[in-house]
């Protein structure tokens, strides 16, 4: 049998890299993988044998913050140590970042820890198609962002999220548009949506608010106006009147997984006001 050869991922491979998700029924595009190759010491590692592609892991650079995603192997390949190779790389790629941390899935979750990495919170995915009657709302202050928004949005996300995503949140707005709305008060920036699509379901996330009330309002003014579509948000199991208002609106509990830090070394930031992450393999 061919060897198994481990190597950087190229914008080449991006196919091969699809055809993971696909087989784990995961919901990603091209244009999200091609974020961690593009991105500036940001990347992926793939394993192969005989040019077929086995398995993958991706790493981005928020400077402070590392952040491992992708960790997909070949259903037919799995438990064979793939996975705990590719994760090594990816790790020695970022081993100079302080903080490195993962969303993990059940089937990750033993592997990271043998790696060292340490629960910091629980993550529920909620999902629902929108049916707009279910957003009511009456006078807020939440609007659609603009791209002059845009720099006082990424100032404010580098204190909630702890670590520039600036360039993130840029490509989300332009992918978007209509998944970026905000809040802005006489003192600055209140809060923010983005949101980005993908090959099952739209994915509404971050979702970034100084309190509850400007949370939903934002969110109820974005999803009101996109009846019938599905969309998923990802919410730390932080605040529960939040899960409520979110069930209340027709999301529904998929699944669960947990936000891991590496030793625990957790980055500064508000986890608090992050009603929303961006998605598991974003952060
Ligand atoms: C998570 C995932 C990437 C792990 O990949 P993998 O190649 O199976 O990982 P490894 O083989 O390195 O390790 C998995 C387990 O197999 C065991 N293992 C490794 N080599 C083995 C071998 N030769 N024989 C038997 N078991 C072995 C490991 O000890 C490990 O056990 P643990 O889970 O109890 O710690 C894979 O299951 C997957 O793609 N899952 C679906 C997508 C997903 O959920 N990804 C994680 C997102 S956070």
């Amino acid at each position: 049998m061919s060897e198994l050869v481990l190597r950087a991922m190229t914008t080449e491979d991006i196919a091969g890299g699809l055809r993971l998700c696909r087989a784990s029924g995961w919901n990603q595009l091209e244009e999200d993988w091609r974020l961690f190759i593009d991105s500036p010491g940001s990347g992926g590692w793939l394993i192969e044998r005989a040019g077929n592609i086995l398995g993958t892991a991706a790493y981005m650079r928020y400077d402070s913050l590392a952040w491992i995603a992708m960790m997909l192997v070949d259903p037919a390949e799995r438990r064979a140590g793939l996975g705990a190779r590719l994760l090594s790389a990816a790790l020695a790629a970022v081993a100079d970042v302080p903080c490195t941390g993962l969303d993990a899935t059940p089937a990750g979750e033993p592997l990271y820890r043998r790696f060292g990495f340490v629960e910091a919170y629980g993550l529920v995915r909620t999902k629902a198609k929108i049916d707009p009657t279910c957003f009511p709302y009456g006078p807020g202050d939440a609007r659609p962002m603009l791209a002059s928004d845009l720099a006082a949005v990424c100032r404010r996300d580098r204190e909630v999220f702890g670590a520039d995503r600036g360039r993130l949140l840029a490509a989300l707005f332009h992918r978007a548009p209509e998944c970026a709305w905000t809040v802005n008060d006489g003192a600055g920036v209140k809060g923010y949506t983005f949101g980005r699509p993908g090959r099952l379901y739209h994915q509404l996330g971050p979702v970034v608010a100084a309190d509850p009330g400007t949370a939903r309002d934002m969110v109820t003014r974005c999803l009101s106006r996109l009846g019938g579509r599905v969309f998923a948000i990802d919410a730390p199991l932080l605040d529960g009147e939040w899960l409520d208002f979110l069930k209340s609106a027709g999301f529904v509990e998929e699944r669960h997984f947990v936000r891991m830090f590496l030793r625990g070394h957790v980055p500064p930031g508000m986890p608090a006001r992050q009603y929303a992450i961006c998605g598991p393999e974003f952060a």
